[in-house]
């Protein structure tokens, strides 16, 4: 059922933004369209946007437990969420906390090195410019955001890493990477924002040793594995069964 919304405010690949009552709040809705290696490839996946929209959700719930601030508002229906409006960083903050990905494809460090402490990039969130990777002066030279709030950024980044890679751990799935996306709320405040789904992170199931079987991540679509959604319905049932009760499983 479609909840009541204002107008269209932005649509993105995964998601919609509209706009509600309260100016302080809009609705985003997960969508099933699946894009990968800058939209180049697409697909629909039959019931992505409610997995990912639930997923979401469990995420941004326990780490409020935990005490960080996101723009999380509440669930709206099953892909629908009220978050709070703000004002996106446009940088992508990855955490890597195992090489693989475009880390290996661009470095020769080897597939399946552990890092520590994990790297964090960050990327340029630019659709046209193909989201590339900043160096710290070229961070600088944009001007996105200031020392104060760029060690901010990287702060936040690294609690949430150290959460999520306790509380995926604890419900046998390996955190290996993942991406983040921050903003500014009406009152300045910086909140952890847009979505934390098998979309934006590499999972890999602990209770199987194959390297293919293993994932339960996007990379299922980008390397053309199949049963995507059965790996995100997975990861679904894993969360729900741990955060009944979220401040026992961090
Ligand atoms: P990468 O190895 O392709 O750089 O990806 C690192 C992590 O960031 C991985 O968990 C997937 C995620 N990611 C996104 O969420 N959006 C993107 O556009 C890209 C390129 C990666
Ligand atoms: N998010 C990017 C896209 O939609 C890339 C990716 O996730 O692989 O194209």
């Amino acid at each position: 059922m479609t909840p009541d919304h204002g107008e269209l405010l932005y649509e993105g690949k995964a998601k919609r933004v509209f706009a509600l009552p309260d100016p302080g709040q809009v609705l985003v809705e997960y969508k099933n369209d699946a894009t990968a290696f800058n939209a180049q490839k697409k697909a629909q996946l039959e019931d992505k946007g409610r997995l990912n929209c639930q997923i979401s959700a469990r995420l941004f719930e326990l780490l409020a437990v935990a005490g960080i601030p996101t723009h999380y508002v509440g669930l709206a229906g099953e892909t629908w969420m009220v978050v709070q409006r703000v004002e996106i960083i446009p940088l992508e903050v990855v955490l890597r906390n195992i090489a693989t990905g475009s880390l290996c494809r661009q470095t020769p460090i080897a597939q399946g090195t552990q890092l520590d402490p994990p790297l964090l990039d960050l990327y340029y969130k630019d659709d046209a410019l193909g989201d590339p990777l900043l160096t710290d002066a070229r961070v600088r030279l944009l001007g996105v955001a200031d020392e104060a709030r760029l060690s901010a950024i990287e702060q936040l980044a690294r609690r949430v890493n150290g959460l999520l890679l306790a509380f995926f751990d604890a419900i046998d799935l390996q955190l290996v990477d993942f991406k983040l996306e921050m903003g500014l709320n009406a009152a300045g405040d910086l909140l952890l924002a847009d979505e934390i789904s098998p979309d934006t992170c590499r999972l890999w199931d602990r209770r199987t040793g194959d390297v293919d079987d293993r994932i339960l991540d996007k990379d299922r679509f980008r390397k053309d594995l199949g049963g995507v959604m059965e790996a995100y319905g997975e990861v679904l049932k894993r969360v729900q069964a741990s955060t009944s009760n979220p401040v026992n499983c961090l």
